[in-house]
């Protein structure tokens, strides 16, 4: 028996990755390779995301998303008609020289004072909304509000808006009861107006929101692919029996990681049999390291190193330094600038030189967007000047920011996405900054409550627009007697999103001491949480094996996660077993092997 393989490639890219697959294929089976690779025309790789954002602030603004959804007059073409004054000032239409026509809310004396529609929420459904926004002066955050019930105030998202351009604002909220709610804006200076236009809140049920999500995993995570069963003469042959056996998931979904790794056999088990990504949660901060000043101890983490090295887990570095002053070592605190420079150069220079080709990443600066404990003593660049000299010693890895809230609390100001991306954007520009391979890290810690989905989505929307990396990087959600569901959510919300290369989740089983998300009871029996996380890796990565039979057309369709497979084709008669190797990846939209079978 032989085996042909013949690939309908989309997209050039991977041409020699597959070349070199069916080539070891081929010669395997003949003495002269006769693999056909056949180009069917160069790929309009159906990538593109439905969901629009932008980081930009435009001359002017696009039409309302979902055509403005619930939201009435949302264009303005009917002068300020179903909207009102939310608190004092006024509201009026204005028409700009292009002859758009938006709304103004103007002499406001409260931050909350702005235009505002009443609107009917429904117990379960997801909302995302979306707006463009402008000051009449200088620039500042712009919020969208809910206020639910006639009194609960629930922020929905916020945009950094500024005078002389549009900048589009997306969020949403997810309506845990039913009832009337009112929409509007807030912005701190009540002495400027604020502008807005095409306003959008389109609803959605559990059920849709589902189903994008999977629709966007088939285009995202996920190729066809077609087995085309032959005999020598190239007539189709039914009734082979083809097995695909996943064996590596490309999509790095893992998991953190402590000390008690190293003592703790029933761990050890539970974890290699799951992860091949990991984070330490404390064990590489500065404050574990060199707990005295001038003593260094990596004893752990070198260990901890060591023991993922054995096991084929890779390591993102976590975290050189720490932005808010009370995770720093104790006697960091207290150094003066001069001081402190000194000891953050021997730091960064000690376990980034000591990690360099062990770990596949750094968290450089963590936290800081929020806090600014380096940047106070030492200046406005502190943090880009570190991710320079991150770069200089370690040029090959991705250098991340890494933050909290930005996902997962829409009401969340301050690490809200547009200052992250603010912050990211100083840190890009610093002179020589431009050659660093930047990511975006994203901590991920959920506390109680429904998780917001559409301020979740939208916030990745928006941090995506920047054509960089994302990670969720500590995922965890509060313990609660939803939790199992709610970070099933989050996590296929992660999952489903183009703009999300990676998840770490903080997270892990009871005899480690991660008791916030615990997936193993102190028996090592699985949690509910645990039993969502096990389906997930099987879902999206070691499983399940498929077993298929080949048509009367010789052919079977499937659709395969991205990764690497063994695969058997066994002939229905002579029951001659042939093996191959087959890498699925997201450069291919569509995959065609050909397989040709004689006894
Ligand atoms: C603005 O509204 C607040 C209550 O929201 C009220 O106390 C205050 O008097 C109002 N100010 C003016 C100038 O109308
Ligand atoms: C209202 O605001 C406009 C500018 O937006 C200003 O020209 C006008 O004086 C204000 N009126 C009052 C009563 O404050
Ligand atoms: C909504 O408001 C009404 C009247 O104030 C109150 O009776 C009801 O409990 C509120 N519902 C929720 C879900 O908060
Ligand atoms: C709805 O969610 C909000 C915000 O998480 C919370 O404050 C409120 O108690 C919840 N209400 C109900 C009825 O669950
Ligand atoms: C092709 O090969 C198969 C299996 O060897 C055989 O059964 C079939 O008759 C052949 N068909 C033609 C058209 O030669
Ligand atoms: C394992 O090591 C940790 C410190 O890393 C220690 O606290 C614990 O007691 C050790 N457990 C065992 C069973 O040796
Ligand atoms: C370094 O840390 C390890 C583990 O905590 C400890 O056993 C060892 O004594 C320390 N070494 C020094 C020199 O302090
Ligand atoms: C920070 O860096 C910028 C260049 O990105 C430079 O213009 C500015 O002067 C620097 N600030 C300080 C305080 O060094
Ligand atoms: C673990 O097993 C022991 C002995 O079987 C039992 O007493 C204990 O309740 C179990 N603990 C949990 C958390 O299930
Ligand atoms: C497939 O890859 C495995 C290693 O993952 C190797 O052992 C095996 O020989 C390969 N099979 C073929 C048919 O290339």
């Amino acid at each position: 028996m032989c085996i042909v393989l013949r690939e309908v490639l989309y997209n050039t890219m991977m041409i020699s990755d597959k070349m070199k697959v069916a080539t070891e294929f081929c010669n395997l089976l003949f003495t002269t390779t006769s693999v056909i690779l056949l180009f069917s025309g160069l790929g309009v790789d159906s990538m593109a995301y439905d969901y629009f954002s932008t980081t930009e602030c435009m001359r002017e603004p696009q039409r309302a998303q979902y055509g403005g959804g619930i939201i009435v007059n949302p264009g303005f073409d009917h002068n300020i008609e179903s909207w009102t004054v939310f608190g004092n000032g006024t509201i009026e239409e204005r028409i700009s020289n292009d002859g758009n026509r938006f709304i103004v809310a103007r002499n406001r004396t409260q931050s909350l004072d702005s235009f505002s529609q009443k609107i009917q929420l429904k117990k379960g459904l997801i909302y995302v909304f979306s707006g463009w926004f402008q000051l009449s002066e200088g620039s500042d955050t712009v919020s969208v509000v809910f206020k639910l019930n006639g009194s609960e105030m629930v922020k929905g998202g916020h945009v950094i808006a500024k005078n002389g351009c549009w900048s589009f604002l997306k969020g949403g909220v997810v309506a845990n009861f039913s009832s009337s709610a009112q929409i509007h804006f807030e912005s701190n200076n009540p002495n400027v107006e604020i502008w807005g236009d095409s306003v959008s809140l389109q609803p959605f049920t559990k059920k849709q929101w589902r189903s994008h999500q999977d629709n966007s995993i088939e285009r995202v995570r996920k190729s066809r692919v077609r087995f085309h069963v032959t005999n020598v003469n190239k007539t189709s042959l039914e009734g082979a029996k083809i097995v695909i056996k996943p064996t590596k998931p490309n999509f790095p979904f893992g998991c953190g990681m402590n000390h008690n790794i190293l003592n703790n056999t029933e761990y050890q088990k539970w974890f290699v049999s799951r992860f091949k990504y990991t984070t330490f949660t404390n064990e590489m901060k500065w404050y574990s390291t060199e707990k005295i000043q001038g003593i260094e101890n990596y004893t752990i983490a070198d260990a901890m190193v060591e023991f993922n090295r054995r096991n084929g887990i890779s390591v993102r570095g976590h975290t050189i330094f720490w932005d808010d002053m009370k995770f720093n070592p104790v006697w960091v605190k207290t150094l003066s600038p001069r001081g402190l420079r000194k000891a953050a150069a021997k730091r960064i220079n000690s376990i980034v030189l000591r990690y360099k080709g062990k770990v596949i990443a750094w968290d450089v600066m963590n936290e800081n967007v929020h806090y600014r404990f380096f940047e106070d003593k030492l200046g406005e660049n502190a943090s880009a000047i570190y991710y320079s000299k991150a770069h200089e010693l370690d040029p090959t890895v991705p250098m991340f920011m890494n933050e909290f809230n930005t996902i997962a609390y829409s009401g969340e100001k301050i690490a809200s996405p547009a200052n992250y991306v603010k912050k990211l954007k100083e840190i890009m520009e610093f002179p020589g900054n431009d050659r660093i391979p930047f990511a975006i890290g994203l901590q991920g810690h959920f506390s109680q409550g429904q998780p917001n989905l559409a301020y979740m989505r939208s916030s990745l929307d928006f941090l995506g627009a920047t054509g960089l990396p994302i990670w969720l990087t500590e995922t965890s959600m509060d313990p609660q007697p939803q939790q199992a569901e709610y970070f099933e959510e989050v996590l296929r919300e992660a999952y489903s999103h183009p703009a999300v290369k990676g998840i770490i989740m903080f997270a892990g089983p009871a005899q480690a001491g991660f008791l916030g998300t615990l997936l193993a009871d102190q028996n090592f029996t699985i949690t509910p949480t645990g039993q969502v996380v096990d389906n997930l890796i099987h879902e999206w990565g070691t499983g399940p094996t498929h077993t298929l039979i080949s048509d009367t057309t010789g052919i079977v369709d499937i659709s395969l996660n991205h990764g690497d497979y063994d695969v058997t084709v066994t002939h229905p008669v002579t029951q001659y077993i042939q093996n191959l190797n087959l890498s699925v990846n997201k450069g291919l939209s569509h995959q065609n092997i050909h397989v040709k079978v004689h006894a």
